[in-house]
């Protein structure tokens, strides 16, 4: 698409989120040719910079945080020219807005963007101060990052009130695991491959495991990190979506609202936790020290400043989804932060051949969804072993690499899904609807354990996490596939 100009205001625009990821995103797109020069990348903050001052902090950012391959020096030169820099404090009332409006292009049909990397408890502050200002045109949008509240009824706040100003066709609750490339591939395996299709439901699949595993731990996020936990911070948004991307039903094309109805019946069909559930399907684990990549580190309670805390840094759930399609096959959601390794699956698991006819009983075999590292998607299969006259079986399996077959560079999430919101394409967003059904699911979860009905377990550090979480597999006789383990 040709280059088109825009006026992108960045609310927050100090922090880590604009410096590692937006920033280096617009870059990106700049270099790529859909920014052109008429746009203007406006950031503000509370500290009392200088536009230039501004580009100097920006210009560092960019060579730390983008690609070596893709950084351009006079490039980066040419995007810094479109950064602006306006001081303003969203909890004072009576701010002077003038300096920020006087920048905004007045031009009919000009996309503006307000997007909110701050604290939530700032977007209705916000939203009400642009509103306020009259700043609000036929096509600006806000785009708001998660977390969107911390249960239902603080969601429910958030979304009233900026929906006061702003109509939901112009308010992006950004979640950016739909940026990423091999999330939004999910769609393509699934309804362009009829064969696949086909074989996705209860009948041949026995359960599904979507794990988000980190190595990291809360680093300096602590005292946000410590208010959400594992539940809030990844289950709540990024999981729920993946799940159901994976269990939703074909939606009649791949637009905005189709698609997240189609989401949304997932979300609404989970099967509430009661309090039984909650004590035998799930478990909750705090990081102890340890050791990650031959590191010796802390615990969580050492990496808090004040050490007291509760908060789940690991999760496994046993979800399920009442469906015709799903009846009767779990989907375990585990994640966790100082695991052993950073790796994002979904594992789907076939069932077994209901009659072996083979000395060596065949595994059934199993897609493995690869997010990250090493994207891509593998189909185990039982193959006789060359090297013996038996039918002895082995497991080989199809693996796509998705860097080989399409030799080409993986942008990162914020890139798609910034320049969508630019345009006005609400497919990769979530709904208004979306949020609270999620919310509606995770609540009782976290009353449960904040009722300590499932108490909370430790975990070394590097380790694989607790030992209950293997329980709640094996249970079916199932058990959890780590990608070393999954060809
Ligand atoms: C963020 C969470 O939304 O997602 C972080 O707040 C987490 O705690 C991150 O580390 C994981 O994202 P990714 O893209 O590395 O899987």
């Amino acid at each position: 698409s040709s280059p088109f100009g825009f006026d992108f205001v960045i609310v927050g625009a100090t922090g880590d989120l604009t410096m590692r990821k937006l920033l280096p995103a617009f870059y990106e797109r700049f270099r790529g040719d859909q920014i052109d020069g008429t746009t203007k990348i406006i950031g503000t903050a509370r500290s009392p910079l200088s536009s230039e001052e501004y580009r100097t902090k920006a210009a560092e950012a960019l060579k730390a945080f983008v690609a070596a391959e893709t950084y351009d020096a006079s490039k980066a030169e040419a995007f810094l020219r479109l950064l602006h820099y306006v001081p303003l404090d969203m909890t004072e009332q009576n701010a002077d807005w003038s300096a920020l409006s006087s920048l905004l292009k007045t031009e009919k049909g000009r996309p503006r963007v307000f997007y909110l990397a701050t604290a939530p408890k700032l977007y209705v502050p916000t939203a009400d101060a642009i509103a306020h200002n009259s700043l609000i045109t036929d096509t600006t949008r806000i785009v708001l990052e998660k977390p969107i509240g911390t249960d239902l009824a603080s969601a429910t706040a958030i979304n009233d009130g900026v929906g006061q100003h702003f109509r939901e066709n112009q308010i992006f609750r950004i979640d950016h695991y739909l940026g990423k490339q091999t999330v939004q591939n999910i769609l393509a395996l699934r309804f362009a491959n009829p064969i696949i299709e086909r074989i996705w439901n209860a009948d041949s699949i026995a359960h599904v495991q979507i794990t988000a595993s980190e190595t990291v731990g809360v680093g300096q996020r602590g005292s946000y990190y410590d208010t959400a936990g594992a539940l809030r911070d990844m289950v709540q948004n990024h999981l729920l979506q993946v799940l159901s991307f994976v269990a939703m039903e074909p939606p009649t094309a791949i637009a905005p609202t189709v698609l997240r109805d189609e989401k949304l019946k997932i979300l609404r069909a989970l099967r509430p936790m009661t309090d039984d559930m909650i004590r035998t399907d799930t478990v909750r684990a705090q990081y102890a020290a340890g050791e990650v990549d031959g590191t010796t580190v802390g615990s969580y309670l050492d990496d808090l400043e004040d050490g007291e805390s509760t908060t789940e840094t690991y999760l496994a759930i046993r979800a399920e989804i009442r469906t015709a399609r799903w009846a009767g096959v779990p989907f375990y959601i585990r994640t966790g932060k100082r695991l052993a390794q950073k790796e994002t699956t979904v594992i789907v698991q076939f069932r077994p051949q209901p009659w072996a006819i083979f000395p060596d009983k065949p595994e059934p075999g199993r897609l493995v969804i690869r997010i990250q590292p090493n994207e891509g998607i593998s189909l185990s299969l039982s193959s006789k072993d060359p090297s013996t006259e038996q039918f002895c079986l082995r497991e080989a399996s199809l693996d796509v690499s998705y860097e080989k077959a399409f030799n080409t560079r993986y942008p990162d999430s914020y890139e798609d899904l910034l320049m969508a919101a630019v345009r006005g394409d609400q497919v990769s967003f979530i709904r208004r609807d979306e949020v609270e059904a999620s919310w509606h699911w995770v609540e009782p979860i976290l009353n449960g354990w904040a009722a300590n009905i499932r108490p909370l377990e430790t975990y070394p550090a590097g380790s694989r996490g607790p030992k209950s979480a293997d329980d709640l597999l094996a249970r079916n006789d199932f058990v959890w596939k780590e990608l070393t383990d999954a060809c």
